[in-house]
């Protein structure tokens, strides 16, 4: 990426946090080395991937630079600032504008499972039972071994133990990087036992329409 693009993203990014500071949640887009660790672990071979909160797509490029075909690619954005220039710089991939929030729902995938899913989306400033919906929804597309992976500024997985329990899932530190503003570490997010999770499962919903993610308590502890 050239000076003059790298200035402009920053230039779009910057004024997407100040329009809504709470979505965005940071005032420039992840650096390279952060982008390297997020996708350090995807190979070619882990075909469809998901990724929530592209932004201005420095960890959708990161992920073709390790070989992942284009094609093979859902980028899910709610900002409706970035959709535009998702859709001109990689017009091979799936651009969905929705809220992450409502995956499960969604039935983007009818066939193939995914392999990963990288998470740039701020868990910090979202809600518990947001950051439950999210994690549920994504473990329903995810072939057996598959993993998120979410970056945090924070000294600890932005995922609460609580809701990692409740679900059934396991998170990693993976590495880190002070070569980013902030510096951020990276979380490998994965089950602790296999298949946990069945889109059958995720039918169930309360009165806001969204998962009751107590419906897997019990269901789902290590
Ligand atoms: C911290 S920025 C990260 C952007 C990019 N991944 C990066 O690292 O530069 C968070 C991104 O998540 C998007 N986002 C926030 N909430 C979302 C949601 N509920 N569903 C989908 N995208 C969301 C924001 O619009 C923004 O693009």
């Amino acid at each position: 990426m050239t000076a003059k693009a790298a200035c402009s993203d920053f230039l779009h990014f910057f004024r997407s946090w100040v329009s809504n500071p709470l979505r965005v949640a940071a005032i420039a887009p992840s650096g390279d080395s952060l982008a390297r660790i997020m996708t350090s672990e995807i190979a070619a071979l882990d075909g469809p991937i998901i990724e929530l909160g592209p932004g201005t797509g420095v960890f959708t490029r990161a992920l073709l630079a390790r070989g992942v075909s284009e094609a093979d690619l859902t980028l899910i954005e709610y900002g409706p600032e970035f959709i535009n220039a998702l859709q001109a710089r990689f017009p091979a991939a799936r651009v969905l504008q929705m809220d992450a929030a409502h995956l499960a729902h969604a039935d983007i995938f009818k066939d193939e499972p995914v392999g990963a899913v990288i998470s740039g989306l701020p868990l910090l400033s979202m809600s518990p039972r947001k950051i439950a919906s999210i994690l549920a929804g994504a473990f329903t597309y995810m072939r057996p071994g598959g993993a998120v992976y979410q970056f945090t500024y924070g000294p600890r997985c932005p995922v609460p133990r609580p809701i990692l329990d409740r679900l059934g899932l396991k998170a990693v530190r993976i590495g880190g990087t002070v070569r980013n503003l902030p510096p951020a570490s990276v979380y490998r997010i994965s089950r602790r036992k296999p298949l946990e999770l069945s889109r059958e499962r995720l039918r169930y919903r309360d009165s806001d329409g969204e998962i009751d993610v107590a419906a897997f308590s019990g269901e789902t502890g290590a």
